[in-house]
Parts: C-alpha cells; sequence; structure tokens
C-alpha cells in the first residue's frame, strides 16, 4: 500500500524489512499464537521467506510497531479477496501485548484507510468458532457474523475445523464511526517519513 506508513494513535502500520524476522519470529515460532493461523508455527526460514513475500509489490500483510516501545508486536493481513472492491483483513499480536486493544486499533485504521481512500465497498474476516479473542476483534469493529460454515478446513487427516465468516460494509463502518466517542475508526494519519 502507498501510504503506508499509516500512525495510530498507539501504532505504526508499515512495510516489512527484512531486519524484522527476528522480533515476528518470537510470535510465529509460537504455537500457542499460531493454533489458528493458516500458516501454522513456522521455523526461522519460514518466517524470513514470509517477510520476503510481504516486502514485494502483491505485499498482503503489514508490520505493527508499538509507537511506545518503538518496537515490532505484531502484523495485519489487508488485502483484495476474490471480487473487486472486497478486502479480507487479519491479526496476529505478540502475546506478551494481547488483550490491550491492539489488534483492533490496527484493524481499525485499515478499514478506515480500506473504505475511505481505496474505494472498499466490503471487508471480510474469518476464524474458528474456538478463536474467541479473534472474532470478538471482529465484533470490536462492528463486523456482523455472517455465517458458521461447517467442517470447511481439512487440518489434518481426521480434524475438520468450522470457521465464523464476519464482514462490513463502508456504509456501516462510516455510520458507526460517525456516531462512536471512541477512538476506534477515527483516520489515521500518514506518518512522515
Ligand atoms: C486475535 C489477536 C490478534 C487479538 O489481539 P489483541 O491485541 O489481544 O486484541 P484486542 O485486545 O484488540 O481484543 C481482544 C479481545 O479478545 C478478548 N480475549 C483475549 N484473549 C482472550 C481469551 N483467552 N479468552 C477470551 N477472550 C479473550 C479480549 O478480552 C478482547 O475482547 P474484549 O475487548 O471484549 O474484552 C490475538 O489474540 C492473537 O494474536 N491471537 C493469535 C493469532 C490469531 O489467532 N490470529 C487470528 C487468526 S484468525
Amino acid at each position: 500500500m502507498s501510504t503506508l506508513p499509516i500512525e495510530t494513535e498507539r501504532l505504526r502500520i508499515r512495510h516489512f524489512t527484512p531486519e524484522d524476522w527476528s522480533a515476528v519470529h518470537a510470535y510465529t515460532g509460537d504455537a500457542r499464537v499460531m493454533t489458528f493461523v493458516p500458516e501454522g508455527v513456522m521455523t526461522q526460514e519460514h518466517t524470513k521467506q514470509f517477510i520476503a513475500e510481504s516486502m514485494t509489490e502483491d505485499a498482503r500483510t503489514y508490520a505493527v510497531d508499538l509507537l511506545a516501545e518503538d518496537r515490532l508486536i505484531g502484523h495485519v493481513g489487508f488485502h483484495p479477496w476474490f471480487a473487486p472492491r472486497i478486502y479480507e483483513l487479519g491479526w496476529v499480536v505478540h502475546p506478551r501485548y494481547h488483550r490491550q486493544g491492539y489488534a483492533t486499533e490496527a484493524a481499525a485504521a485499515l478499514l478506515q484507510y480500506g473504505f475511505a481512500s481505496l474505494s472498499v465497498h466490503r471487508v471480510i474476516a474469518t476464524c474458528q468458532p474456538e478463536n474467541r479473542p479473534s472474532w470478538r476483534v471482529m465484533e470490536k469493529l462492528g463486523m456482523q457474523r455472517e455465517g458458521h460454515l461447517r467442517q470447511c478446513i481439512s487440518r489434518n487427516d481426521t480434524t475438520w475445523w468450522d470457521e465464523y465468516f464476519y464482514a462490513i460494509l463502508a456504509d456501516e463502518w462510516f455510520h458507526a464511526v460517525g456516531s462512536r466517542e471512541s477512538g476506534v475508526g477515527e483516520t489515521p494519519r500518514a506518518a512522515s517519513g
């Protein structure tokens, strides 16, 4: 995305650099974090490859820094889905920084950017029903649960995962932002440099 970095009150969303790999591997190598992430637990090499792929023109994933510590604490996915003007959103945060609203804050900035600057019409997100932290983020963003897909992902030879499917439309986002007093949905500012 050409307008990166984007800054929120506490976070910076930016393109990855090769030096990010160890900060990213601190959580992509952690089985507790990666349980419901499609890529699964990553080796160091896999993490480096993931970052390299996220630095191309077709990047789908972006680093999230905590401004107060000038430290990478997670990443967000934001990219076109299968149809025009529809994007998918996703998130992973280092466990030390969970439950402080960081995933919601980063995702809100991307929703605002997508709806206001990219003319996105609809943003979707999916997760497993067991992943309450992830679907709570979706609900805090104002996304609606549109479906519960049963045994739609083959996890291994014997296990199938269900999936929750959430979405929010541009109109719903702008309506919610207009009536909200919290920081969620505030227009993110492009950072200098
Ligand atoms: C999903 C994830 C990114 C959320 O990050 P976060 O910065 O902690 O998210 P927020 O603080 O914005 O909100 C998390 C919400 O989940 C709730 N939550 C967090 N951990 C929880 C737990 N173990 N049990 C129940 N609720 C939990 C929080 O209380 C909060 O909801 P609330 O505001 O209603 O209380 C983070 O848990 C994570 O990285 N998980 C592992 C990776 C992953 O599964 N990514 C999504 C794949 S679909």
